[in-house]
């Protein structure tokens, strides 16, 4: 276990010191030491990162670990180690497990299951309603005393509009981000896939964008009167992006996040009727993929997310209409994310690294998200250049469901640092 290590050679890019320079970054103790010309000469461990990039750890706000209650889809241990895999120092968890996570009691398990795994910090996101069905509030104040940073009932939106408004209320009296998965059960309820052509063409029950679109729309007026700092989950549609966009521009506490597929795949790719493709929100138009797009590439959405959603193989392999909703994400999401916006010239490395690392540290008000000296030394390390293939067999989730199975990506990530201590280090990773 090294007490000091230097990482010599890399292209640091820390957006929140507005850094991007080739130049050292020191370690010691398990805190960020020196930057550039402060750094020592020597430590116990000096790695060559020539032709890596060094970033503050990547922090992915929406992932769903399955435990407890889901433990043969993925476990606290595997989805962290997945994470860590994927680049990613910190994830936020959805509280949709068996039994949700609603009480302290169950956040104080999450916690402490996370730490018997020491891999990525665990920041657990409370459910806003007991058991998530939108009725009455949860125990939020007591979630919040045992480590809650964000709360949620993902997996569904909270369709009933007086038990929003109170718990936004609830929410901002301690000042946590308010998560919504915005989709109005009435116009949703049975659909599998966006409700467009291809559904119509498979006779598939469908969910259009009006259902994300108006349950935001609510949202943000009643956000507005609750004082309440309100975050969309995996945005999906045009018009989405559009009302975070002029909320932003009214100076509205609004923030939102995206998705790897939501901005590489259409809801045509739904058409070979292969489940791994249903996911929720389901995929969309050409129209709102670009308008995604556009909206990373302008500021509008704030984070990109995994949506990280394991399903056991069986479940997976249900017809299209019978198979659950999502995708595998954490060891994917860096390649998809360069493929989609920093290869089209889109969005550069810094803005990259800020939407992964720097910008949700502060929507969740946690750790991380910069490399000042004197902070925990939670560093990701990435080669840019590595070409590889993407075989789900060989991902360290314990489940297997993905559409890019098989897909050749650019870009990995090569080593992982908590507190300065290595979570994932790739063979590659040379020591000097
Ligand atoms: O596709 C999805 N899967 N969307 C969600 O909102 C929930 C998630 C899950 O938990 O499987």
């Amino acid at each position: 276990m090294s007490k000091s290590i230097l990482i010599r050679n890399g292209r640091l890019i820390d957006p929140a010191q507005e850094i991007d320079a080739v130049t050292t970054l020191a370690i010691k103790d398990g805190k960020i030491a020196a930057i550039g010309n402060q750094t020592p000469k020597s430590a116990d461990e000096v790695i060559d990162a020539a032709g890596l990039i060094a970033t503050p750890g990547l922090i992915d706000m929406h992932v769903h670990l399955r435990e407890p209650g889901f433990e043969e889809c993925e476990t606290i241990e595997t989805g962290t180690a997945a994470a860590a895999a994927g680049g990613f120092t910190a994830v936020a968890c959805m509280p949709n497990t068996e039994p949700p996570l609603d009480n302290d009691a169950a956040i104080e398990f999450v916690l402490r299951q996370a730490a018997r795994a020491a891999s990525t910090r665990v920041y657990p996101i409370g459910a806003l309603t007991v058991g998530r069905q939108g009725k009455e509030l949860a125990e939020i104040g007591l979630m919040v005393r045992a480590g809650v940073i964000a709360f949620s009932d993902d997996g569904t939106g909270v369709a009933d509009t007086g038990v929003c408004l109170r718990a936004m209320r609830y929410v901002s009296m301690f000042d946590r981000l308010f998560i919504q998965h915005c989709e109005d059960p009435s116009l949703a309820g049975g659909g599998c896939m966006h409700a467009g052509p291809t559904a119509t063409r498979l006779g598939l029950p469908a969910i259009p964008a009006a259902a994300e679109v108006v349950m935001a729309q609510r949202d943000i007026a009643l956000a507005g009167e609750a004082g309440v700092r309100y975050h969309v989950a995996h945005v999906s549609t045009a018009r989405t992006v559009e009302l975070v966009r002029r909320a932003k521009q009214e100076g509205r506490r609004v923030t939102t996040e995206v998705t790897p597929h939501h901005l590489l795949l259409t809801d045509e790719a739904c058409g070979s009727y292969d489940p791994q493709f249903k996911v929720n929100p389901p995929l969309r138009t050409r129209a709102d993929v670009d308008a995604c797009l556009a909206g990373v590439r302008d500021g509008t959405i704030d984070c990109l997310v995994t949506d990280h959603a394991p399903h056991g193989r069986e479940d997976k392999e249900r017809e299209f209409q019978h198979a659950p909703f999502g995708m595998i994400g954490l060891e994917l999401a860096l390649p998809l994310f360069i493929e989609a916006l920093v290869t089209p010239g889109l969005i550069t490395w810094p803005r990259l690294i800020a939407a992964l690392s720097t910008r949700p540290a502060q929507l969740l008000g946690v750790t991380g998200g910069g490399l000042q000296v004197g902070q925990p030394a939670d560093v990701t390390l990435i080669d840019p250049q590595r070409e590889w293939v993407i075989d789900a067999e060989a991902l360290r989730s314990k489940s297997r469901n993905t559409p890019f199975d098989g897909r050749t990506v650019h870009g990995r990530a090569v080593g992982t640092l908590v507190d300065g201590e290595w979570r994932h280090r790739d063979e590659a990773l040379r020591a000097m």
